[in-house]
């Protein structure tokens, strides 16, 4: 057995503040007050049913993740955030028409209480949206100033100590890393000249890091994954992960895609296609937020398969992503996957997959355990890129150095015994040898 790292206990209250609160916030906040409440349970976190095991088999010692680790509990989260429109979370929740009346009605007066702060929002990152709750600032370092004193209000008010913060805004025009976002020093002088390539998730992020407080990407937004940040992050000590969650067709994909190469089962095509009808599927269907979550989506497959290694089974694969706006469906995101898939001597077989998910319920859950898990890594000392949360993103961060793990189980695996290593328990290798010595 390890040595276990000394993890401050969670005292008091966990403040989870969020940029952008439509659907998936507002979603994760419901279920907050309605599992609270008694009215609903925690279906999909990790945090709240899954378990650990610890030690050998024979030793039946299978915890619940959240009474083995120090987490702050789910009842003890206090809500904040900024949104580019002004509806309480309420009224976002009942626009983003997620949850049923009655589930709405019954946690109407918590949700009332949860009201955006402004947004620091450009039109150049997000086109197909009628902001109306926005900050006016001089310069990016003005606008920073103004994030960082909303965060300092937020724990004031709320007498916190503790605060994460989880970016669930709307998918901003693709970017790549470029000369501003390279270096520390770069990003600062960009600062200083409000250069247009830092975005308002930029923004969110520096400011979260400068304040010590946990950042989450949920979005495929650039953000805190530029080198300047992610350096920021490493050297001031604060936990990151990102980006962009795992909730529908790319999880799908990245439970069977480690099947098929399980098994040495080729692949010479893969077609998603996705209808979606609510508010990110309305800023999705600007080209340019659009290009951010397939860039996002297609990266799964290459690494999970590594056609590298395997010529034979995975050279030249087609993959092609759709996503379409298709309002009467709300959230109810409709998807479907046709796998092109040879066998034994290289003959065809079919795979279809009809998923008719629903995009904020797979997403809620993700939030909450992103803000539990980043505040226990603050506890534990843990600063910078989190791999070990890459089980929550179709992006997940890691050093530059390393290729990112996809494959849901090993994420899985990563995750857990990253929990165990934590707690001084033995990172479990499933050899099984020893039972038969
Ligand atoms: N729901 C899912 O399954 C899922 C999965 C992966 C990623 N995501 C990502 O999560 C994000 C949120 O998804 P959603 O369904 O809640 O979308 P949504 O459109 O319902 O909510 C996004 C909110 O962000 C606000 N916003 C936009 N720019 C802002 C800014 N600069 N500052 C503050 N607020 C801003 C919008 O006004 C809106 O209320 C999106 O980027 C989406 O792509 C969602």
């Amino acid at each position: 057995m390890g040595e276990a790292r000394e993890i401050e206990a969670p005292k008091d209250r966990l403040g989870v503040l969020m940029s952008g609160m439509g659907a998936v916030a507002t979603t994760f906040m419901a279920g907050i007050e309605l599992v609270k409440k008694g009215l609903a349970e925690p279906v999909g976190s990790l945090t709240q049913i899954g378990t650990v095991r610890l030690g050998k088999r024979t030793e039946d010692r299978s915890p619940k993740i959240r009474d083995f680790v120090p987490l702050q509990s789910a009842g003890d989260l206090v809500f904040g955030g900024w949104d580019a429109l002004p509806d309480d979370a309420y009224e976002a929740a009942v626009a983003a028409g997620v949850l049923e009346k009655d589930h709405l009605n019954a946690v109407r007066n918590d949700l009332k209480e949860i009201r955006p702060m402004l947004a620091v929002f450009d039109p150049r990152y997000v086109h197909r949206l009628s902001a109306t709750h926005v900050r006016e600032y001089g310069s990016l370092r003005e606008a920073i100033e103004l994030v960082r004193e909303d965060i300092r209000a937020f724990k004031r008010d709320h007498g916190l100590e503790r605060v994460v913060m989880v970016n669930c805004a709307s998918t901003e025009a693709y970017a790549q890393p470029r000369e501003a976002h390279f270096t520390l020093e770069n990003f600062e002088r960009a600062l200083d000249r409000s250069d247009p390539a830092v975005s308002p998730a930029m923004i969110y992020a520096y400011a979260a890091l400068m304040e010590d407080v946990p950042y989450a990407n949920g979005a495929p937004s650039l953000a805190v994954d530029i080198p300047a940040l992610t350096q920021l992050a490493g050297a001031r000590g604060v936990p990151i992960a990102g980006k962009d969650f795992k909730t529908g067709q790319t999880w799908m994909k990245t439970v069977i895609a480690p099947g098929l190469k399980a098994r040495m089962l080729g692949l010479e095509g893969w077609f998603s296609a996705n209808i979606l009808g609510n508010r990110d599927g309305e800023v999705l269907e600007d080209p340019e937020s659009l290009k951010s979550k397939e860039v996002s989506k297609l990266s799964v497959l290459e690494h999970i398969l590594q056609p590298g290694l395997y010529p034979e089974l995975y050279d030249d694969i087609s993959h092609v992503v759709k996503i379409n706006y298709y309002p009467p469906r709300g959230d109810a995101k409709e998807g479907w996957d046709n796998i092109d898939i040879y066998g034994w001597l290289g003959y065809p077989m079919q795979i279809k997959v009809n998923f008719l998910a629903r995009d904020s319920i797979l997403a809620a859950p993700m939030v909450l355990d992103l803000a539990l898990f980043l505040d226990l890594a603050q506890r534990a000392n843990m600063g910078g890129i989190q791999e070990w949360l890459s089980f929550y993103f179709k992006s997940p961060m890691t050093l530059p150095e390393l290729y990112p793990e996809h494959d849901l189980f090993i994420q899985l695996m990563k995750l857990k015994n990253t929990l165990r290593t934590i707690m001084g328990e033995e990172v479990i290798h499933h050899t099984g040898l020893d039972y038969y010595e």
